[in-house]
């Protein structure tokens, strides 16, 4: 029996997500696909835009941050079709051939459409670009992109000493640098290699561990010259080879896939098949942290897709077990940790998790506001400069709690409430739209009344 304890309230500012669990518990149970890969849907947008000829994008995200990065690009001269996860015709317009737009480019929530494009716009020599987002992004840091942008000859202006947006950008011929990045992300890699694309000469970013390895994977199809290090964790681009536009298949985002890993993992008596899921290795440390944690957990029917690895991931419900969370898989999980705490509250004994002090300038702070916001459900969380401690096994209790217009925040409570007694109460859940706007659909779908 599907059970109405799951309700969405409307008004015109916000929606708030009510989860009631009934006395008799709930379990999920089921079939589904999730969105298309947020990463992925980011890169096929952009490298379409700037590449020859058309891209086609199956399987596209729908949510509002790949938007922001198709108008960000359509007010610089590309035609894009129609967003759907049909097909989505991209007509490239060629390298360095962007136009200067008209009006200010808005990113919106989204750091990966800023800090990607960041590296296009600033080697356009000859256009000026301005660039914005929400109050979100217009507070988190820019200078991890902009310095090295910088050292290869870029002209950025932005706030608070070069550090915030809104940016300016003189577009400019750049020369090649060997960026060593303090930090492991994907987003300071990847925009140094696309703005590498129009620069003669190698440009090498080496990374201190791992990050997410899309934007290799799709400038090497798109005909770009590329070679990657595994060993020193470096890739070489070298510049001024055109893109060719390429057919790119989006598999479903394991970044989504993984609230229903958690979902069907603590909720007793649950059972989901999570179908075409990407499970690039680059991007799997959530499913170690779960088998860590004892989850049951298979990945079947495993093949690779348009050269991204695709699983369908099969969970069901059993206890689960404290860890440790740290070190070099930290960036091959960072947006799944917030729903890596929910299933550490009801997790038997300890999770610490640590090396995640990135996880104070996402979305959200999302290391204060898991805490609050599972404290306040009951939970015993205590917050670490660079991650959480987290005692398992304390029942929790419906109360009302805030996503601070953080997606995967909104989401993460919405898992917590399953298995808290009484009704929670989500304000802000309309944050989830950004990366999951069918997700409160598919919550009720699978929820029984036990
Ligand atoms: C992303 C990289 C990660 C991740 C973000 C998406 C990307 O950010 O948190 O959600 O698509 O490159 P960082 O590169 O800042 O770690």
């Amino acid at each position: 029996m599907s059970a109405a304890v799951v309700t969405l309230n409307i008004t015109e500012h916000q929606q708030n997500l009510m989860i009631q669990s009934p006395v008799s518990g709930l379990s999920l149970q089921g079939c589904l696909t999730v969105p298309g890969d947020k990463s992925i849907s980011h890169r096929a947008l952009m490298l379409g835009a700037i590449a020859q000829g058309e891209t086609l994008i199956q399987g596209l995200l729908l949510g509002e941050d790949p938007r922001s990065t198709a108008s960000c690009f359509r007010a610089m001269g590309a035609e894009i079709s129609e967003l759907n996860t049909e097909q989505v015709i991209v007509k490239g317009i060629g390298l360095g051939q962007l136009q200067e737009p008209e009006d200010v480019l808005n990113a919106g929530n989204s750091g990966t459409t800023l800090r990607l494009m960041l590296g296009i716009l600033a080697s356009q020599p000859g256009r000026f670009f301005t660039v914005t987002g929400d109050s979100s992004l217009r507070s988190r840091p820019m200078s991890r992109v902009i310095k090295p942008l910088q050292q290869m000859g870029a002209q950025i202006w932005a706030r608070k000493g070069a550090t915030l947006a809104p940016l300016a950008i003189q577009g400019q011929q750049l020369k090649p640098i060997h960026y060593h990045s303090p930090i492991a992300s994907a987003q300071v890699k990847s925009c140094i290699l696309l703005a590498g694309l129009m620069v003669e000469g190698q440009t090498t970013v080496t990374e201190p561990a791992l990050s997410r390895d899309h934007s290799e994977r799709m400038l090497q199809a798109f005909g770009a010259q590329l070679s990657v290090d595994p060993e020193s964790k470096s890739v070489t681009i070298t510049g001024l080879a055109q893109l060719q536009g390429q057919t790119v298949i989006v598999p479903g985002d394991i970044s989504s896939a993984a609230f229903w890993l958690v979902a069907g993992a603590i909720v007793p008596g649950s059972e989901l098949l999570i179908e075409n899921v990407g499970v690039n290795p680059t991007r799997t440390g959530v499913l170690e942290a779960l088998s860590m944690m004892g989850a049951d957990i298979n990945l079947e029917n495993q093949r690779v897709v348009a050269g991204e690895p695709v699983a369908d991931l099969r969970v069901r419900y059993g206890q689960l077990k404290g860890c440790e969370i740290a070190g070099d898989v930290i960036p091959r999980l960072i947006d799944e940790i917030p729903i890596l705490a929910v299933a550490a509250v009801f997790a038997e004994g300890t999770t610490v998790i640590r090396d995640a002090a990135e996880l104070r300038v996402k979305e959200s702070d999302r290391i204060a506001v898991m805490a609050s916001q599972l404290n306040q459900m009951g939970a015993r969380v205590t917050e670490l400069p660079d991650g959480l401690e987290i005692t398992g096994g304390t029942p929790l209790v419906g109360t009302d709690v805030d996503s601070h217009t953080d997606h995967r925040i909104a989401m993460s409570l919405a898992v917590a409430a399953l298995n808290a007694t009484g009704t929670t109460t989500i304000h802000g859940a309309e944050a989830a739209a950004i990366s999951y706007p069918d997700f409160t659909t598919t919550l009720q779908r699978l929820c029984n009344q036990r």
